[in-house]
């Protein structure tokens, strides 16, 4: 995806603070898939879908899956189907495109159809989103930054909100790209037929990653260690007062136990993991006599880090993590930036990266999909 300022100048200005538009940020951009192809996936039970539509003023919603009847109907009506880079190996290289971006921060790219004058209706999300215009034009309306405070319309996990002034607008013909950070409201208008692309970014919330530290760390902690407090005792001249003193020693206690026992481990596993694994009939790769090239699997995700010895390094499959020799850091790069390697030689570097990643089922063919 190119960008109309530098890639630093973008993670330093606008990440995660203000949107930017960025027109042909895909020069020539084709949809991959046509209106009836997406409508075609909302048919299956497996794959997540919503139509949204407008009933007398106020805005309705269904779950998927559809039959073929569900859109013939004469109001405005968008189809939202999820995580279509599962299922489209095109839609699935445009999470390649956020190149400037962790790998691993990237969760799914939904694709909407409008038809004329259709859309979702004014909302917040509280992830970060890349609206690529796929198909005919798209208007969209930018607003204030919403939270937890602002006035939802109730239910169905929209977030609709009532009150909507639009602060600026952009009109999406195909290729152009408009990055809206978590909270900013807007809302998209069909012009004519419209299909959008969201590369959506996803981030796990604070209370899931406190919940998963607190568990690694408990794993390694004995409920022998008990608090001690030698250093913080003093005479009580309030009986039965818990003195600030008390408390700073226990929360230190706490923190002590976090630092000292906190492999670092739970952040790669929480970010890779998967939810439901779809059971499609991919030929996953496995053989390790394999003389082709191999890349990751559309439903993989992997990421890695360092480990404290030089000649190691964690790496993260699906939510597991495995220590393997620092030979395989190329490998783990290239497959991270959706690149093939060549499978004999990722076994003869790291056979343990290269089995444990052929019993994930991460690894496809490079030309199977
Ligand atoms: C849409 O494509 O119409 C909805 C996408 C979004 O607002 O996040
Ligand atoms: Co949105």
């Amino acid at each position: 995806m190119k960008l109309p300022i530098s890639a630093q100048q973008f993670l330093a200005e606008y990440w995660q603070q203000k949107p930017l538009y960025l027109p042909q940020a895909i020069p020539d951009f084709q949809s991959p898939i046509t209106p009836d192809e997406l409508a075609g996936f909302a048919l299956d039970a497996d794959i997540e879908s919503r139509l949204i539509w407008q009933d007398k003023e106020v805005w309705a919603q269904a779950d998927g899956p559809f039959t073929a009847a569900s859109f013939q109907r004469q109001d405005r009506w968008t189809l939202l189907v999820q995580q279509m880079d599962r299922w489209h190996p095109s839609i699935h290289q445009l999470r390649l495109s956020l190149s400037f971006l962790p790998n691993w921060r990237i969760d799914d790219v939904m694709v909407s159809y409008a038809v004329d004058g259709a859309g979702v209706g004014p909302h917040f999300d509280r992830y970060d989103v890349f609206l690529l215009q796929g198909l005919g034009q798209r208007e969209w309306r930018l607003g204030p930054t919403c939270d937890d405070s602002t006035p939802q319309l109730g239910g169905g996990g929209l977030n609709l909100i009532p009150e909507f002034e639009p602060e600026s607008t952009f009109l999406l013909n195909p290729g152009d790209v408009l990055y809206v950070p978590p909270g900013i409201a807007h809302w998209g208008i069909a012009h004519g037929a419209s299909m959008t692309f969201s590369i959506g970014l996803r981030a796990p919330p604070i209370a899931a990653l406190l919940a998963r530290r607190t568990d690694a760390v408990l794993e390694h902690l004995s409920s022998t260690i008990l608090l001690e407090d030698g250093a913080t005792a003093t005479l009580e001249s309030r009986p039965g007062e818990i003195t600030a003193s008390h408390l700073s020693n226990a929360r230190d206690a706490v923190t002590n136990a976090l630092d000292a026992l906190d492999d670092g481990r739970w952040l790669g596993e929480i970010l890779t993991e998967q939810g439901d694994l779809a059971t499609d009939d991919t030929a996953y790769f496995s053989a390790s006599s394999y003389t082709g090239s191999v890349r990751l699997s559309a439903e993989a995700r992997i990421a890695w880090q360092e480990c404290d010895t030089d000649t190691d390094l964690n790496a993260f499959i699906n939510g597991e993590c495995i220590t393997v020799s620092a030979n395989a850091l190329p490998y783990l790069m290239a497959l991270c930036s959706g690149d093939a390697v060549v499978h004999h030689a990722l076994n003869d570097a790291c056979p343990t990266l290269s089995n444990a990643l052929s019993e994930c089922q991460a690894l496809v063919d490079d030309h199977s999909e």
